[in-house]
């Protein structure tokens, strides 16, 4: 038998309706918040996200899906949306249309990590992004946007941790700062983060392994580093979230895997997913859309792990499966003639009806319905039919009424709505 991809998956019925309640809080959420979907493809060149996350994280280095086409065109599976709504952006000329927009994407993204609990190479974001503003305001909206869906969602094992990267203005000077101080701590690295100390030190202080872990602990702080704009920037970011009460953490280690980020960057962490604490994480990268060809536009956003939430909402909550509101159980061809179109108009007219087309006997629908946590079943069987009334049985109290096969349909509406 043919196999599912390893660190891919399917997600069935049962689990799809969790993910479609989970997808429409956020669409209604950002629906009140002005952000309008944009559908962007699965595949770019290979160079957009090069370019954008950065040759140097983990992501460009060894998690791309990217090979040539026919034609020698090296193609990549969008490891995350961000990338493509920035070409898309510059492209369509979108800018022209409103100083400031609002865009969310939800849909798969492809990493060739190692699969593990909350790990896949194909998962799903639901993605916002804002252009146009500089504004600390849209930084801290964006944080509390994402604590209220864990609210709504019923998630309450999250925290929010913030930090902010400073700007070209400031980092630099920060970054040989770091850069000294771990030349001195050399023997101490891992071999990853050995070879991130020059190109990208700032990754080594998100290292996981313990003994990098130790060797940052006393490293110089960003914070002292911020110029007059970024600590006043930052400072806004925090006030604007206590006055909404959204509770936050600032983390002085928290920097993200992806090299696009300026000033603001946060994540909603857990605890409930072992090793894979990020749920959602983003922030302010006002140099990539004039980096790839666009006009100088800041712009600030975060992408959700679909998948990751999802896990979590499943743990706290029971059964999102849609039950059938009515389970037609006819006896024999006559009576599956009869009602037959009954369930199609039922059906049609918003109800969730399941028809049974099968020889069965009464007592094995009854069971299938049951099965199926149908509230009603409707039975027809030969004396039904002659005496034109249906039996309507409430599964719950057991209480059966008779009901007339005329204007049957419409006093169904009626009691099943
Ligand atoms: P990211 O932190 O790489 O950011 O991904 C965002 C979220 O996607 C993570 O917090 C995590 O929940 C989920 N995620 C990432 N990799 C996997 C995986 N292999 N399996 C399951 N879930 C995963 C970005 O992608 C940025 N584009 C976010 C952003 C938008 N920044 C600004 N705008």
């Amino acid at each position: 038998m043919i196999q599912l991809i390893r660190g891919f998956k399917d997600i069935l019925p049962g689990e799809v309706e969790l993910w479609q309640h989970i997808e429409k809080t956020a669409r209604d959420l950002f629906e009140a918040f002005g952000f309008k979907e944009i559908r962007i493809p699965i595949m770019e060149r290979t160079e957009l996200f090069a370019r954008s996350i950065g040759e140097d994280t983990d992501i460009v280095e060894k998690e791309m899906y990217t090979f040539p086409d026919r034609k020698g065109d090296l193609l990549t599976l969008r490891p995350e949306a961000t990338a493509s709504v920035v070409r898309a952006y510059i492209q369509h000329k979108l800018y022209s249309q409103d100083p400031v927009q609002k865009f969310c994407v939800v849909g798969p993204m492809f990493r060739r990590e190692r699969p593990q609990k909350g790990r896949y190479r194909q998962f799903y974001q639901i993605d916002a992004e804002v252009f146009g503003s500089a504004s600390p305001y849209v930084d801290a909206l964006l944080v509390q946007l994402l604590d209220t869906l864990m609210k709504r969602l019923g998630v309450t094992d999250v925290t929010a941790h913030i930090n902010s990267l400073g700007c070209p203005a400031c980092r630099p000077a920060y970054r040989e700062a770091l850069g000294t101080y771990l030349s001195e701590r050399r023997e101490a690295l891992c071999a990853d983060c050995e070879r991130r100390r020059e190109r990208n030190p700032l990754r080594v202080l998100d290292c996981k392994v313990p003994a990098c872990r130790e060797a940052v602990a006393e490293a110089p702080a960003l914070s002292d580093y911020f110029c007059e704009d970024c600590r006043t920037h930052f400072q806004t970011v925090q006030t604007c979230l206590t006055d909404q009460n959204v509770a936050f953490t600032i983390d002085p280690k928290l920097v993200r895997g992806l090299d696009y980020y300026t000033r603001t960057i946060f994540e909603i962490q857990t605890s409930a997913l072992g090793a894979q604490s990020a749920v959602a994480g983003g922030g302010r990268y006002d140099g990539l859309v004039k980096m790839l060809g666009g006009p100088d536009t800041p712009a600030t956003g975060f992408a959700i792990g679909f998948d990751r939430l999802a896990e979590i909402v499943a743990a706290n909550r029971g059964d999102y499966t849609l039950a059938p509101q009515l389970f037609i159980a006819a006896l024999g061809q006559a009576c599956r003639a009869r009602t037959y179109g009954w369930s199609c108009e039922l059906g049609r007219a918003g109800i969730r009806v399941e028809m049974d087309f099968s020889d069965r006997s009464l007592k094995s629908m009854m069971k299938r319905a049951n099965r199926m946590n149908a509230a009603h079943v409707l039975i027809v069987g030969p004396q039904e039919l002659d005496n034109q009334t249906a039996v309507l049985r409430n599964m719950q109290t057991k209480v059966q009424d008779e009901i007339p096969f005329d204007g049957l349909v419409d006093s169904l509406k009626d009691k099943l709505r």
